[in-house]
């Protein structure tokens, strides 16, 4: 390792930057869990005030409108996703846009498992996205409104058409909490806690419209639904869901930990105070990446620009000549050597997106924090840099 690089006199107090599980609020600590249900039956009148109280902050924290339905559903955000993809899809065509690699999962769904015989795949590369102005809504549509390993979010909803005929499926989760979602041009929207408010993951939050709810009603998909996904009984929609009689037990301990999170959401000052908080993070990453010769943002248009999982790809010229094995070297030895100093953990990028680096700005993560690491990225960068040049000056 070379030895003249002087580090950063400054670490950051909170060195949790993951993507997900992210970091936990300011001042979380095990001890405020200890009014948890725990021990106790989730269909218990307490339990299930528990798991109520879950549902009624979210909606009022996330401006939910009083005709949309909010329920916790098993297996997190995938269990979510997967749900509704099972539940609703199949009367329709599907629009189905994929720009980094949860959309992709989604596709391998609706191509391989559910094998709808009439998809538009709207595919974009990492740092891009589809064309929005080609969705057609006559289909149903499945997308994400944050893609979590590209770093990039779709701008706003304004591309949506009010006048619909399909539905309109949305993965936030790494959205939800950091970002406006513009509720009426969103049928059916999940999530799970572990993501902005850094909950305990395990559990998943599924939102639909009445539109959803009367697809659902009057609508049976071709295939078997299991147990886990049901969301209708004798064609009509099991109603306990969304005032917390889950379809399945729910950790209680998970429970009383998003209460946690949706409770501190409340005092820094709601959907406002979390989304200028994880809006002043992008701003620091981007003031330095504007002067900074070697990182640039993965999202190419600044409107798409995550302020959550912020993905940062390398442009020095060194490290664009090197090959695409010898970038993903450097790239995770970066991270590496950030964890090892302990200054920042779990910020090497997602496996299959262009090697870089990515950093989680949801609300959880203070800003003072972000500008302790940027000056840690320069030196960690430049090290592994020196190291892997004069490594290769010997061979
Ligand atoms: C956009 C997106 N969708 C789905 C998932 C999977 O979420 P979970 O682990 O909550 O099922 C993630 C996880 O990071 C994600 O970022």
């Amino acid at each position: 390792m070379s030895e003249h690089l002087n580090s950063p006199k400054i670490k950051p107090r909170v060195t949790h930057f993951s993507s997900g599980p992210c970091a936990k609020r300011p001042g979380w600590s095990v001890t405020n869990l200890q009014n948890a249900c725990v021990g106790r039956s989730h269909r218990s009148e307490d339990g299930r005030a528990k798991l109520a109280e879950v549902i009624e902050r979210s909606k009022e924290i996330l401006g939910v409108p009083a005709d949309y339905r909010l329920g916790i559903v098993p297996a997190s955000d995938t269990g979510a996703v997967e749900m509704a993809l099972w539940s609703l899809l199949g009367q329709r065509p599907l629009d189905i846009l994929a720009w980094e690699n949860f959309g992709q999962e989604w596709v391998k769904d609706v191509v391989d498992e559910l094998k709808l015989p009439d998809i538009r795949l709207m595919k974009a590369p990492y740092g891009s996205l589809p064309n929005l102005d080609e969705v057609d809504f006559s289909h149903d549509v499945v997308f994400l409104w944050n893609g979590t390993t590209s770093g990039v979010r779709v701008p706003n909803g304004d591309w949506i058409k009010d006048d619909r005929q399909g539905l309109t499926i949305c993965d936030a989760t790494s959205a939800v909490f950091a970002m406006d979602v513009p509720w009426d041009k969103l049928d059916v929207l999940t999530y799970s806690w572990q993501k902005v408010l850094g909950g305990e993951a395990q559990h998943g939050v599924l939102v639909l419209s009445p539109r959803a709810v009367e697809r659902l009603e009057s609508y049976q998909p071709a295939w078997p639904i299991p147990k886990l996904f049901r969301l209708t009984k004798k064609d009509k929609l099991i109603e306990g869901i969304f005032k917390g009689d889950t379809i399945n037990t729910p950790s209680m301990l998970c429970v009383e930990d998003a209460l946690d999170g949706l409770r501190w959401a409340e005092s820094i000052g709601g959907l406002p105070g979390l989304i200028r908080r994880s809006e002043a993070n992008l701003k620091a990453i981007a003031d330095w990446v504007e002067q900074s010769n070697w990182a640039d943002f993965l999202a190419e248009k600044p409107e798409t620009r995550s302020c959550t999982s912020i993905c940062l790809k390398i442009v020095d010229s060194w490290f664009t000549s090197l090959s695409p094995e010898e970038q993903a070297k450097c790239a995770k030895k970066v991270a590496k050597l950030l964890e090892k100093q302990e200054v920042a953990y779990d910020i090497a990028y997602y496996r299959a997106a262009p090697p870089g680096l990515r950093i989680w700005g949801g609300a959880t993560v203070a800003t003072e924090d972000i500008e302790a690491l940027l000056p840690w990225l320069d030196w960690a960068y430049a090290t592994v840099k020196a190291e892997l040049t004069s490594v290769a000056r010997c061979l």
